[in-house]
């Protein structure tokens, strides 16, 4: 279980998470909704260890993860696939997948061997990998760089995967295509949290669903199919 305890993160003068806590179940897709603006990209970004909270706390399991630095955070098994999708425009999807790969050896998350077998699996997964093997990852449509930047999550074998908006940008079909591998990575124990503007879409691959509003976990582990009912209005 992930739990987040009354998490307040101030930038600059503002306070962009305020006081929020949550749980995230592992083995389900959790999804978190919001409007433009109400944090859920900063509640992302600092489970990742990448922004330090002001007060709170962040626990995986017996491990408290609060205020590690990334490095710690990523070998614990939590990974961020940043909104915006970060790949790495000027390298090749192989170097994109290489880079991921050595970063999983160095970090202790998998051997050598462990990470060419996961590596012939997100093969099977992402055929963006063998369509474009050598092409630049910047040359890619949106929908072929949200692939790569998944699977070189994927290939990190995370604990924790943490989504910030994969879909977004995307055609309604491709959208489609990028929740169902997502769908795809809900395996075991994996916790999958996963930031969705697509409402609709994503609530067909949710388990359970949170809204966010002004900082704050407005809404929490409600059921897709009562929120599929409601008002988009009513939500955000
Ligand atoms: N470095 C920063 N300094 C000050 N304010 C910031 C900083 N980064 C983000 N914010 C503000 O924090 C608020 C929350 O931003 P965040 O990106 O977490 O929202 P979000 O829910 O992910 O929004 P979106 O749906 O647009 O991606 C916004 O009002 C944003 O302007
Ligand atoms: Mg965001």
């Amino acid at each position: 279980m992930l739990t987040i305890e009354s998490l307040t993160v101030r930038l600059g003068h503002r306070t962009v998470v305020d006081a929020l806590s949550a749980s995230f179940r592992p083995g389900e897709i959790s999804l978190v909704l919001g409007h433009n603006g109400a944090g859920k990209s900063t509640l992302l970004r600092t489970l990742a260890g990448l922004v330090r909270p002001a007060s709170g706390r962040i626990t995986f399991g017996d491990t408290d993860l609060t205020r590690r630095a990334a490095g710690d955070v990523a070998r614990a098994g939590v990974v961020l696939v940043p909104q915006g999708r970060g790949v790495f425009a000027d390298l090749t999807v192989a170097e994109n997948i290489r880079l991921a790969m050595w970063n999983t050896c160095r970090l202790g998350r998998a051997t050598g061997g462990e990470v060419e077998e996961r590596l012939a699996s997100a093969r099977e997964l992402f055929p963006v990998l063998d369509e474009a093997w050598h092409s630049l990852a910047g040359s890619l449509s949106g929908g072929q760089q949200q692939q790569v930047a998944i699977a070189r999550a994927f290939l990190a074998n995370p604990r924790v995967l943490l989504l910030d908006e994969p879909s977004v940008g995307l055609s309604p079909k491709l959208a489609d295509a990028v929740l169902a591998t997502v769908a795809t990575l809900r395996r075991g124990d994996r916790t999958i949290i996963l930031v969705e503007q697509n409402v609709h879409q994503a609530l067909a691959v949710a388990d359970s669903v949170s809204v966010m509003r002004a900082g704050g976990m407005a809404e929490h582990d409600l059921a897709p199919e009562d929120v599929a009912d409601r008002d988009l209005a009513d939500i955000f």
